[in-house]
């Protein structure tokens, strides 16, 4: 399993960070066969395995439930928890629980909170140890106010994320993930600060990427974003359903191939 300390040496080192999102134990198992460096268990999965209109709805039970599958199919890759809308935000004593809570619950490695306003939840995370990697940009718990679009596209809105950034380091951050701003701000980010800035919708000059595993296979998701890229095509899984439902129903499933074939009962049974 990569380290905080391999990461970090990782974007010294101009080596790119891969992360991906999974869900669920057979999603880890691919994560961890193909090398993936990182997962993040997301409240994406609000709409990508539980079929929400947004992420508001996800719990903390249910990040717990998934990411413990997670950790079960990927025992030896970097985990990341998201803690859901309204865990945090609420009162120092309250988010601390609700971080322990995750932490403790899940195994993960760290968890990550969205938005600029948490710094002194990230303070209080660290100073007992659990690491948090902090979302900024679109940050999807919000989307009621800011829509899913690109942030920070003024001069005053790019300097106010490049602030965040290091306010968020600052208060002991040990990554960034970065959502869908413009690619030379991301750029900036990443060069100044000394955590890994995770791309997502970020272009190509941050420290690694980060996809859903959902759109990365198409697999279930209507819409397809800008920064979006299709390795695989899960889709197929209707054509195979199809065929499965029309040989039962001709009676043409199981045949002689996928049926045990010891007789038990004599024939005037
Ligand atoms: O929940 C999630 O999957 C995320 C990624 C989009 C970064 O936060």
């Amino acid at each position: 399993m990569k380290t905080l300390n391999q990461l970090l040496a990782m974007k010294q080192d101009n080596d790119k960070i891969s992360m991906v999102t999974a869900y669920d134990y057979p999603s880890a198992k691919q994560a961890e066969a193909a090398q993936i460096d990182t997962i993040l268990v997301g409240d994406s999965l609000g709409m990508t395995v539980l079929g929400y209109e947004s992420t508001v709805q996800v719990t903390v039970a249910d990040m717990i439930h998934h990411t413990k599958a997670v950790r079960r199919g990927a025992p030896d890759t970097f985990v990341i928890v998201d803690v859901p809308f309204g865990a945090v935000g609420i009162s120092e004593a309250q988010d601390i629980q609700s971080a322990i809570k995750l932490y403790r619950e899940t195994d993960a490695n760290a968890i990550k909170a969205e938005g600029a306003h948490l710094t002194t939840f990230i303070k209080n995370c660290s100073n007992i140890g659990i690491p948090v990697v902090s979302h900024l940009g679109l940050t999807p718990q919000s989307v009621g106010i800011m829509g899913y679009k690109m942030q920070a596209n003024t001069k005053e809105a790019a300097q106010q994320l490049i602030n965040d950034s290091l306010e968020v380091q600052h208060a002991g951050a040990v990554m960034i993930v970065l959502e869908a701003v413009p690619s030379d701000l991301a750029k900036v980010i990443a060069e100044k600060v000394d955590i890994p800035v995770i791309g997502i919708g970020a272009g190509n000059g941050t420290d690694g990427q980060v996809l859903v595993y959902h759109d990365i296979l198409n697999y279930g998701v209507e819409h397809k974003a800008k920064f979006v890229k299709r390795y695989g095509d899960f889709s197929s899984g209707v054509d195979a359903l199809n065929q499965y439902n029309r040989e039962v129903k001709a009676g043409q499933f199981p045949d002689a191939e996928h049926t045990y074939k010891k007789q038990i009962l004599s024939e005037e049974s």
